[in-house]
């Protein structure tokens, strides 16, 4: 038999995060929605209370927690605010590459004093032209002594303007496609590192967006990340336990609409009835319940199998796509159970809704995670 049952251990996590979304996230969520801002002190506590860098390990300064425990935290979180949490989340994603590619010293040369700050990371793969086709990025980097010289302008980079270190990718000969690419550590007081457009969102507006420009930027050799050539395939399998985060992501946002929605049916009255009580809205809630309990399980399942070292692209990607179409399908019905009181900003059920359409689009499109599982079916 399957046991879906949590431990005792993973029942603190799990409240642990909850506690700190309901009372340091949940009531500031709209100020931020409304004036986006870094969210630097809640960072700061969530730091403090272990809820940061979660799955890198212990020796590096992070929680060493394995992906399914950092699923069960991630939902929490972003059933409170998906634009601060993602704040808080951001160097999972970033400091993937160091984790996947890194040597020893590197890894405790980058991750130990980041972790032990507080400090963030963004991950810098996405250019105007590359987004999607992330294989045909421009970034240049030339080899010059024992230093890489980088230039290039990378954008919607999440974190951009706050990162105190990125992991970049540039190619090395473009005539190689994916194979010319390589990773890097670029610390952000590098020379000819900057700061450009940061994005004015539609939702998750207080998760930034920014472009970071790289002109000439010298990076030592020791910098690099794997051999030459083989950045692309540390960002694909960074992006493979990413998506399980967005997963989580997605799952956290639709929990939160859904929980709204039935609070708002049971207490709002038409006809004499709470409006839940009627086989419409009854049954839309009982749809929305199916679906954010599926893909919690999908994203549980591709993080159990993550955890135990299997490969998880075509899980991952599925877990992805899923529950972000769930949050987006749930959050749009939450919003259409509050009538017309959901459309505006006096309940959070709109903000739900445009925050759940990110979900859709980052870390790989939907369409993108429909190719890479389909991808992996034909193999
Ligand atoms: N693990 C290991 N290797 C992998 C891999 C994986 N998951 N996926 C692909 N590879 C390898 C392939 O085996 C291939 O290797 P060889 O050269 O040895 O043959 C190589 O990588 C190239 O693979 P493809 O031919 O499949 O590459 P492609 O150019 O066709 O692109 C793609 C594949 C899946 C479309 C990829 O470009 C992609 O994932 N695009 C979306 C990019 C993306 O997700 N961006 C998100 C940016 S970050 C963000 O949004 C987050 C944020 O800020 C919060």
């Amino acid at each position: 038999m399957i046991d879906f049952s949590l431990g005792d251990e993973q029942k603190a996590l799990q409240q642990l995060a909850r506690d700190f979304a309901q009372s340091e996230i949940a009531p500031v969520a709209l100020q931020y929605d409304k004036e986006p801002a870094f969210p630097g002190e809640i960072i700061k506590k969530a730091h403090q209370a272990g809820l940061m860098n979660l799955t890198c390990p212990r020796e590096y300064g992070g929680q060493g927690l394995g992906l399914l425990d950092a699923a069960l935290i991630t939902e929490e979180l972003n059933a409170g605010c998906s634009a601060i949490a993602g704040m808080i989340g951001i160097n999972s994603l970033a400091c993937g590459p160091i984790l996947v590619a890194g040597t020893e010293e590197q890894k405790r040369r980058f991750l130990i004093p980041l972790n032990e700050s507080g400090k963030t990371a963004s991950f810098g793969l996405t250019e105007r032209e590359a987004g999607s086709d992330a294989g045909s990025l421009k970034t240049r980097a030339r080899r010059e002594g024992d230093h890489y010289v980088i230039s290039g302008q990378k954008c919607f980079i999440t974190n951009g303007s706050f990162a105190s270190l990125y992991t970049i990718f540039a190619t090395l000969d473009p005539e190689k496609g994916t194979r010319g690419i390589s990773a890097f550590v670029v610390a952000r007081e590098t020379p000819g590192v900057s700061i450009g457009k940061v994005e004015d969102k539609m939702g998750q507006r207080s998760l930034n967006a920014a472009e970071v420009n790289l002109d000439d930027v010298a990076v030592p050799v020791e910098n690099r990340l794997g051999a030459e050539g083989e950045g692309f395939k540390i960002a694909m399998k960074t992006l493979d336990e990413g998506r399980i985060n967005i997963a989580a992501t997605a799952v956290g946002i639709a929990r939160a609409a859904f929980e709204a929605a039935v609070q708002y049916a049971k207490q709002r009255r038409q006809f004499g009835k709470p409006v839940g009580t009627f086989q419409a809205l009854n049954f839309m809630l009982a749809d929305m319940a199916a679906a954010v309990d599926a893909a919690r399980l999908l994203t549980w399942y591709a993080a159990s199998k993550a955890d135990q070292e299997q490969p998880v692209t075509r899980e991952a990607a599925q877990a992805k796509y899923f529950a972000a179409d769930v949050a987006m399908r749930v959050t749009t019905d939450a919003v259409q159970i509050h009538g017309g009181y959901g459309y505006t900003k006096e309940y959070p059920v709109e903000k739900y809704m445009r925050d759940a359409k990110l979900t859709q689009i980052y870390e790989g499109t939907n369409q993108i995670n429909r190719l890479v599982a389909g991808g992996a079916l034909m193999r």
